[in-house]
């Protein structure tokens, strides 16, 4: 194959997302990609503005009072095959001043680009869905894109997105809009993580299982890693090809209060608590954005220093020094490797935040690093004074 996603190849995105091989004629749901992330903020303007200087996306599109939608601002941003859509209240009376009032800035929708909308929808609704929007056409100059929406956990849904007669920069509504050439930092988005609540992450699995025919991964946290070191629960659903990868965190009843606690408390419910981005040099982009004043989890010494560590993960493209020196996280699997790093939460509530991701065959999330995540994380929750 060799169509290309927004210029990255299909065969780089098989290396930067861990593609596998599958059947979609025998996928009640097929899903092609994620099509957006799209956040509601407490000032668009800025996020914005955020994304371009700090992580190095473009901005594309653009609606708001002057091309006549006059309830918000929607700011358009890509990087490689990943969107993100980052809205905030104009008018008084919009409904995204309340959205943030309970849950601050945050993730909304996670859109998926669906080949056919009212298969999916049929389907869902069959298994029980909430159908949040029927599916309907939004046409302009460019061309028609079918739309309708399903709800997920807390008050996030997914918007499917069939844009295959359509041109324009965005939706139809959205002006092209370009802001200043930055250099590109990442190509994809990865994985997009969901906290639920307490007990509840099998119920959302099974949902992902059943409504949208996704299909659970090898890598769980179970009560074994959970107790003393992640605080957390964890599996994972994704669509047959692993384009689109839902991991699903609980908290865990640990020594300590969960960091999943913690973003339930401060979000206000469920939400995507982190996006992974994919990169093919990881150092490269932390460089980068470390400049650019973005925060990253410090990581400790001993964790690089650790014999065990050298001795599991073996050969990796770059010195561990290196990577001890930009405090990026190394995981080995059947597969292969993978380096991570994660930033601090990116708003003022200690909620949404990033991770950073270099794969090099691993298809895991990065469990083993877990205890040494948590104990990162566990320090800047203790400086809050949450813990
Ligand atoms: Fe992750």
């Amino acid at each position: 194959m060799t169509d290309t996603i927004d210029d990255v190849t299909f065969d780089q995105m098989r290396q930067l997302v861990g593609l596998v091989d599958y059947d979609a004629t025998k996928d009640p749901f097929p899903v092609k990609a994620m099509d957006a992330v799209v956040f509601t903020v407490g000032n668009a303007t800025q996020t914005a503005w955020f994304y371009q200087a700090a992580f190095g996306m473009t901005l594309v599109a653009y609606s708001g009072p002057e091309t006549g939608q006059r309830d918000h601002k929607s700011f358009v941003l890509k990087a490689g095959s990943a969107r993100f859509v980052v809205n905030g209240g104009v008018a008084p009376d919009s409904p995204l001043h309340d959205h943030h009032r309970k849950h601050g800035d945050g993730v909304v929708d996670l859109a998926l680009e669906v080949a056919d909308v009212d298969q999916c929808i049929a389907h869902a609704r069959a298994q029980g869905a909430t159908v949040l929007e029927e599916p309907h056409d939004v046409s302009d100059e460019f061309g028609t894109v079918r739309m309708a929406a399903i709800a997920t956990y807390g008050e996030t849904r997914h918007t499917l997105v069939d844009r295959s007669r359509y041109s324009g920069p965005y939706l139809p509504g959205y002006v092209s809009k370009a802001g200043r050439a930055r250099k590109r930092l990442f190509q994809a988005v990865d994985h997009c993580v969901g906290n639920v609540e307490l007990g509840r992450m099998d119920y959302w699995v099974e949902f992902y299982n059943r409504v949208m025919g996704f299909v659970n991964m090898a890598e769980f946290i179970g009560d074994d890693i959970a107790t003393d070191y992640s605080a957390l629960m964890s599996k994972v659903v994704s669509n047959g090809n692993h384009r689109v990868k839902f991991p699903l965190n609980e908290p865990a009843i640990a020594k300590k209060k969960s960091q999943i606690d913690e973003y339930l408390e401060y979000y206000g419910g469920a939400g995507c608590q982190h996006i992974a981005l994919a990169t093919n040099d990881i150092i490269g982009t932390v460089v980068a954005m470390r400049e650019a004043g973005v925060e990253f989890l410090e990581t400790p010494d001993s964790y690089y220093d650790d014999p065990e560590l050298r001795a599991r993960i073996g050969e990796v493209r770059v010195p561990i020094e290196e990577l001890k020196r930009h405090r990026i996280l190394v995981d080995r699997d059947e597969d292969g490797y993978l380096l991570q790093i994660f930033t601090a939460p990116v708003g003022d509530r200690p909620t949404v935040f990033y991770e950073l991701i270099e794969r090099h065959g691993s298809l895991g999330f990065g469990k083993g690093n877990f205890k040494a995540l948590f104990e990162a994380i566990e320090r800047e929750q203790e400086r809050r004074g949450n813990l």
